[in-house]
């Protein structure tokens, strides 16, 4: 299944788009193809927080500091982090109550910066393990092959 999805986000986006475009399709395209999600949607790093990017779901948090909950804490320690119950992660922001876990994965670009990164939630406690932590990090490394060079 991931090898089909990735096979089909490759197919889907493309390089000369503008990233936000490139971000918007993969959002969509992760909403309507992965089961038991309530939202997913990219936080962008302006230089001094995330802020909201392309997402599927609920209408959500505008903007995240770096090193607050699980996305600014995967930014700033540049790693995937994984909650089986987010009532359980100190500082966890609350966008979607339905939300029960979590994954977020960054987004460095080939130059070291951080562009972002990417949330999923779901309403399943526990909903993310190994496979899609190695799913999602696959599609990621597609996504950022499909974003130019930051000037
Ligand atoms: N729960 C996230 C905030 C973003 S929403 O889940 C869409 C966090 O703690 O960083």
């Amino acid at each position: 299944m991931w090898q089909t999805l990735a096979h089909d986000l490759d197919a889907l986006l493309d390089k000369s788009d503008h990233p936000i475009t490139t971000l918007a399709n993969a959002a969509a395209f992760l909403y309507q193809n992965l089961e038991r999600i309530n939202w997913v949607g990219f936080y962008i790093n302006d230089g001094s927080k995330l802020y909201l990017g392309p997402f599927g779901g609920k209408p959500a948090c505008t903007n995240i500091e770096i090193g607050k909950g699980v996305c600014g804490t995967a930014a700033t320690d540049r790693e995937i982090i994984i909650v089986d119950d987010v009532d359980k992660f100190p500082g966890h922001i609350a966008c979607d109550p339905d939300s029960r876990s979590e994954i977020v994965l960054p987004i460095i670009l080939p130059d070291g910066k951080l562009f972002g990164v990417l949330d999923l939630d779901s309403a399943e406690f526990a909903r993310f393990g190994d496979k899609e932590r190695e799913g999602l990090q696959t599609l990621c490394e597609i996504i950022i092959r499909k974003i130019p060079p930051q000037s």
